[in-house]
């Protein structure tokens, strides 16, 4: 009821009456008082006024499902959404619900995480209320060797994304860092659940820097809010990414890697550089030439070799 009454507050500028409430959701008065609270506790700030009635005056940045979900109208991603003050991970909260069952496309998110993680066992800095930290759980009817291709359509997706809300040039970092101005401002982490030819469902872990501080990020990273200057609505960050991912994961059901792949290509920074990557204690240094078919980087070396890497770190 408390998601149907802000709606309601939110089509409306002005007071809108108890009576009005009353009769559009079939709730006493004494019933719509106690939603109000509810929601001034959620951090919404409502006026009541006798004879006039309820209006809303603000609503806070947090990720509520039904803020995010409102008009959203996707198909898959977003069709349901589990959202957490505090979590560790949400990677271990989305793995621990696939496990029991959860069908794809729902999503977790949380205002903070205690343990959030990167790739390569790195720590994912997850300060409250700042940025946005959510996993999908995916359930494609792909081989677990086809997992590296799903994480470059979540890039594009991501990317496209950002550079929506703000035109920022945001590009990719192989596999799959999204980059401003050479800094790293979202990252992807993919984990799965898979039996040797079949992938069972695949948890993937978005981490956005929205409105973080510089100083509690780690060197190299930025946020959009450092980079523009200005705060940005966390919902509608939300927002544009699932609408995104979910236009590329249709796309890819009903088209293949194909598209996907050209995107990615477009919106790399790492093709026709000449790059370091490491993989574990393994480096290789040449020319980016290009992402194979299974998301591989095809690389140049300075002997004119071509090598390709499924893994690593581009260092430079
Ligand atoms: C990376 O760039 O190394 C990947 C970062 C992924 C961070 C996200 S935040 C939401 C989800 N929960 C986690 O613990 N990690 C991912």
């Amino acid at each position: 009821m408390n998601d149907k009454i802000i709606s309601l507050l939110k089509s409306k500028k002005e007071y809108v009456s108890g009576e009005e409430i009353s009769q559009k959701f079939g709730i006493s008065r004494a019933a719509i008082w106690k939603h109000i609270n509810e929601l001034r506790l959620l951090g919404y700030k409502i006026d009541a006024v006798s004879h006039c009635g309820y209006r809303l005056k603000s609503s806070p940045d947090k990720l509520f499902h039904f803020e995010v979900l409102r008009d959203l109208r996707t198909e898959i991603i977003g069709q349901k959404m589990i959202y957490k003050e505090e979590v560790s991970s949400t990677m271990d909260e989305a793995f621990q619900l696939a496990l029991n069952g959860e069908k794809e496309g729902t999503v977790v998110c949380a205002e903070r995480q205690t343990k959030g993680r990167g790739r390569m066992g790195r720590v994912w800095v997850s300060p409250k209320l700042k940025g946005i930290y959510l996993s999908i759980i995916l359930r494609p009817s792909l081989p677990p060797s086809n997992i590296a291709r799903l994480t470059l359509l979540v890039g594009v997706a991501l990317c496209e994304a950002i550079n929506r809300i703000s035109p920022v040039g945001a590009e990719i970092k192989w596999p799959n860092d999204v980059l401003i101005k050479g800094k790293k401002v979202a990252g992807i982490l993919t984990e799965i659940n898979a039996e040797m030819d079949r992938v069972r469902f695949c948890i993937i872990g978005l981490g956005v820097n929205v409105n973080t501080a510089l100083r509690v990020l780690p060197s190299g990273s930025t946020s959009l809010k450092n980079e523009t200057g200005r705060c940005y609505s966390r919902v509608k960050v939300t927002q544009e990414i699932l609408k995104k991912l979910d236009f590329w994961y249709g796309l890819l059901k009903k088209e293949g890697f194909a598209s996907i792949i050209e995107r990615w290509k477009e919106l790399s920074s790492t093709l026709g550089r000449h790059i370091i990557i490491k993989d574990q204690d393994r480096c290789v240094e040449g020319k980016a030439i290009d992402l194979d078919e299974y998301g591989g980087l095809v690389i140049k070396t300075r002997d004119g070799r071509i090598v390709k890497r499924m893994s690593g770190d581009v260092i430079q």
